[in-house]
């Protein structure tokens, strides 16, 4: 485990919602669909009702499945920040916990949702376990992850080549899920964000919490940053 996925780490960077929000800055001027309007099309297509969400962070997508698909929506994020906020929002199942040890019982909910966190948890075989477990038969996991080349643009920039993806990502995150899920399924969405100001990327450094080098004095705007991610739909 290098220094950016240490548990520390971790919690340090989701200790308040300031590092999401500078990276989510960053997708605003947008070429092509952006991963959250792909995964919002296949949730609801899934037509979930009773749906657990791990890492759900600010809790928009939690407070979107209640409202938007009428689903019964539980949020679990070890953060207590993530938490408050998604209670504020009206996701009133919201508790602190690790996915890696979820607190309820077996068999209580036909989806799970797993968005941009597999990747920061320090043991994702036995986090999957524990969503299998969970999960009625038939029910279905929902993770979403970037590829390697995810802002690959960026990461020339910053001079990062590995970003928090390592660990489970676009690439290697279809075999991992095999070993627990009968059926796995991908969509790959690729959208290009068109930054215009240079505060907007120095902003997306400072959220990181891995070595960057400082931006090079001149950069050519506007600065054209490829998205790439992936939706898995995995079947217990
Ligand atoms: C990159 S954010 C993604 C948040 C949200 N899903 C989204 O798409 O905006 C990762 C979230 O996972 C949470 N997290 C990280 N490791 C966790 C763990 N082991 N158990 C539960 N939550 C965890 C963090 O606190 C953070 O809120």
């Amino acid at each position: 485990m290098t220094g950016r996925d240490d548990p520390a780490t971790v919690a340090e960077q989701y200790r308040s919602e300031d590092n999401l929000r500078a990276r989510q800055a960053l997708w605003t001027n947008l070429e092509g669909d952006n991963a959250p309007v792909v995964l919002a099309r296949i949730l609801e297509s899934l037509e979930p009702h009773d749906v657990l969400e791990i890492g759900g962070g600010q809790g928009e997508l939690a407070e979107w499945m209640q409202t938007a698909l009428g689903a019964r929506v539980t949020f679990l994020d070890q953060s207590e920040r993530m938490v408050e906020l998604a209670r504020a929002r009206g996701v009133l199942e919201a508790r602190v916990g690790d996915a890696q040890d979820l607190p309820f019982v077996a068999e209580s909910f036909d989806t799970v949702v797993a968005a941009w966190m597999l990747y920061h948890v320090p043991d994702v075989n036995r986090a999957l376990a524990e969503v299998a477990r969970v999960l009625r038969t038939g029910g279905r996991l929902v993770a979403v992850t970037n590829s390697l080349r995810h802002i690959e643009e960026l990461r020339e920039l910053f001079g990062a080549l590995e970003g928090f993806e390592k660990q489970f990502n676009a690439e290697n995150g279809e075999a991992i899920l095999r070993r627990q899920f009968r059926d796995v399924e991908r969509t790959d969405a690729e959208v290009v964000a068109v930054v215009d100001e240079r505060e907007t990327l120095e902003a997306y450094r400072r959220s990181l919490s891995y070595e960057t080098r400082p931006l090079p004095d001149e950069i050519a705007f506007p600065f054209r940053v490829h998205g790439r991610t992936t939706i898995f739909v995995a079947a217990k």
